[in-house]
């Protein structure tokens, strides 16, 4: 692909998302729209009609790709679809920009890891929240800080979700947590060590599963990252970013989710220019800068996992009451992912991987 040609994409999930992933693709510039599919057809002709020109639709992504010329597609399906469309995408020699959460367990993240690694695709995820400039001057602030010592998240809203969210044994923790968890992950630097969590459902609450949950994360360095959060908190509402505090070695920073994030110390912040991505349109253009320079973007399938093994580990660690190491929970979904793998080259470099958290860590600091 060069700079001149327009990168041809099909839309796999025609839902929610994907009628949003619809309108963002068809403004993108050097990014063409040309094919939506979804298992039910009524579904994605009804997302295509409302672009107005024709569009091929279909149930198979990776069928309608290969019949319209598709680069790579951007697969916008229920988290449980994840991992076998990525995985028949990947290997039809296209590249995937998916939706968050990267797979719906960290076994079926390993092996996406390890079938982007043995095709030579890109698989990055889109993990809408990371691409917000005011989480990106809070990064910086972070690091005029110095050394960190405390980041907490709060979230407390009164949402209501007809539908499958109602229905989850932990549906805070794994719909909505994944996001702030990403993001302390890129605002410190840093990797999670250890988790331990408490989850709860408060006696009024409309949803069948543990909609409150308080979490402490060990992450690299000794650094404590704290969040707590519900989803049937009345009254006052903290952005859908949650309301963060991070406490360093020089001074504070506090972001409301919402506004600038304001800087406390004694030092002066370094001015710095908006970093120049939103949302899901930045994904979509880290994506194809991706596809154009080679360079792996933030996001990258192997950087994301850990974000999902934070989840994961908080959620074991409510269920048993115990701290859990993110290594163990990385180790269980490795041999997880080794038992469960049909393909035979996948299974080969996923045996192959001397740790897993080396192998996610690669290259980064
Ligand atoms: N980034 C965000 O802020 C955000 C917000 C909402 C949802 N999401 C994520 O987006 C994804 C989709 O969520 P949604 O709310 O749009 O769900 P949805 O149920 O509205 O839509 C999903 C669509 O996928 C289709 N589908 C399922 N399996 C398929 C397959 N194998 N091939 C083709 N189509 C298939 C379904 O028929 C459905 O139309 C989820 O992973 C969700 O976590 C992200």
């Amino acid at each position: 692909m060069t700079l001149a040609d327009p990168l041809r994409v099909v839309l796999v999930g025609a839902g929610l998302m994907g009628r949003a992933w619809r309108d963002t693709i068809e403004a993108a510039p050097g990014v063409e729209l040309v094919g939506i599919a979804d298992l039910d057809p009524a579904t994605a002709e009804a997302t295509a009609a409302a672009l107005g020109r024709p569009v091929p639709t279909g149930t198979d992504g990776v069928a309608l790709a290969a019949a319209t010329g598709a680069r790579a597609i951007v697969n916008a399906t229920v988290p449980e679809a994840h991992h076998p469309v990525t995985t028949a995408a990947l290997f039809a020699g296209l590249d995937v920009l998916g939706e968050k959460p990267v797979a719906p367990t960290v076994a079926q993240a390993l092996s996406l890891a390890a079938a982007s690694a043995v095709t030579g695709r890109l698989f990055m995820v889109s993990q809408s929240r990371r691409w917000n400039p005011q989480l990106f001057a809070l990064r910086a602030m972070a690091e005029d800080l110095g050394t960190p010592g405390s980041l907490t998240t709060e979230f407390f809203r009164e949402s209501h979700f007809p539908g499958f969210r109602e229905e989850m044994a932990h549906p805070l923790l794994v719909d909505m947590a994944i996001h702030p968890f990403d993001s302390a992950r890129f605002l410190l630097g840093a990797e999670p060590v250890a988790a331990y969590c408490e989850s709860h459902n408060p006696p009024w609450s409309w949803f069948a599963g543990d909609a409150a949950a308080t979490a402490v994360f060990e992450m690299t360095g000794g650094i404590r990252y704290t969040y707590t959060g519900s989803w049937v908190s009345p009254g006052r509402q903290t952005s859908w970013n949650g309301e963060w505090r991070l406490a360093a070695e020089k001074g504070s920073a506090h972001w409301d989710g919402d506004h600038d994030p304001v800087f406390e110390a004694d030092v002066e912040p370094t001015p710095r220019t908006a970093a120049p991505y939103s949302g899901i349109e930045g994904a979509l253009l880290v994506f194809t800068d991706a596809l154009r320079t080679g360079v792996p973007p933030m996001g990258e399938v192997h950087e994301n996992v850990l974000s999902l093994a934070m989840v994961e580990a908080a959620v074991r660690s409510a269920d048993t009451g115990q701290r859990v190491l993110i290594d163990d929970v990385l180790a269980d979904a490795h041999a997880a992912a080794l038992q469960a793998e049909t393909n035979p080259d996948v299974r080969d470099a996923l045996a192959s991987w001397p740790s897993v958290r080396s192998v996610l860590t690669a290259g980064r600091s």
